[in-house]
């Protein structure tokens, strides 16, 4: 595996590859990389013939300088894993060489990117378009791939690459769960013991209001999840919102015309962690 830098040769590495024919994925990451993120390099690896990780925590995506501050950082530790997994090409620039100035750029994302994580956290998924914008057009990969837990991110996502006009194939990888269900995420180390053991009850709770959504209206269902999580010591509903899967628009009652299948989707602080998740109905 290649460790690359710097932008230009990051560039010249992968145009030299694409005029072999060479198909190439692009699995971007924040680093602090699980499981969950090298289920992604594996997707990649089978569907292409060389597979580019980016890892940069990408400060214009963080609304919150502590969070941006106490993210955790485990270069060596991923270079490894990423080894391991066969990936060709580790993509680990400084913020200097993403942002030799400031990106001013506003990306007209509309309705998807304004509500749930938009609305919590202002101009958290233009930071995210900024940076995947300029590693599609650093990379222009055949395959970008990221996971289902940031379910709307990928919304956003998508809308960026329509925007800028990007022909490159979005793949949406599932989530991957602790044995307990506690959906991976770089942030779960930051758990104290206790905040650790009550939080696996974030899926067991969506788990268990698909059973719950069959003989209840959806405003009920929200409201079994929401007073079942907050009812856990540690944890405190943000929120808990129901969406058509394509529009991230939250549906007013199971009858109210959507795509299928409706999306729930939470997020939780357990102490001072916000954790993210959701779950497909059968509706
Ligand atoms: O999901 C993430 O880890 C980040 O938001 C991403 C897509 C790598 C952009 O920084």
């Amino acid at each position: 595996m290649e460790i690359i830098t710097s932008v230009a040769d990051l560039r010249s590495k992968v145009s030299a590859l694409k005029g072999q024919g060479l198909s190439v994925g692009l699995v971007p990451t924040m680093g602090a990389l699980h499981r969950g993120h090298i289920s992604l390099v594996d997707r990649a690896r089978q569907d292409n013939d060389i597979v580019v990780v980016s890892v940069f925590v990408n400060p214009t995506q963080f609304n919150n300088k502590k969070d941006l501050e106490t993210y955790p950082r485990t270069a060596e530790a991923d270079a490894s894993l990423l080894r391991q997994a066969g990936a060709d090409i580790m993509f680990m620039p400084s913020v200097e060489e993403i942002y030799p100035e400031p990106d001013t750029r506003v990306f007209p994302l509309g309705p998807v990117a304004e509500v749930m994580e938009g609305a919590m956290r202002p101009g958290h998924f233009n930071g995210v378009a900024q940076i995947v914008s300029k590693l599609f057009d650093m990379v222009r990969p055949t395959r970008a791939y990221f996971g289902e837990k940031d379910f709307q991110q990928i919304a956003v996502i998508r809308k960026m690459a329509e925007l800028e006009g990007f022909d490159i194939e979005i793949v949406d990888c599932p989530i991957c769960r602790h044995d307990d269900g506690l959906a991976m995420s770089s942030r779960n180390v930051r758990l104290t013991p206790e905040q650790r053991a009550v939080a696996p009850a974030i899926h067991r709770t969506l788990a268990a209001s698909t059973e719950w959504a069959s003989d209840h209206t959806l405003e009920e269902t929200k409201k079994f999840v929401i007073d079942e999580l907050n009812s856990f010591p540690h944890m405190e509903v943000e929120y808990y919102e129901i969406v058509d899967p394509l529009t991230m628009q939250p549906i007013s009652d199971w009858g109210a015309p959507h795509t299928l299948p409706a999306v729930g989707c939470v997020t939780v602080y357990c102490g001072e962690v916000r954790l993210i998740d959701n779950i497909k109905y059968n509706k």
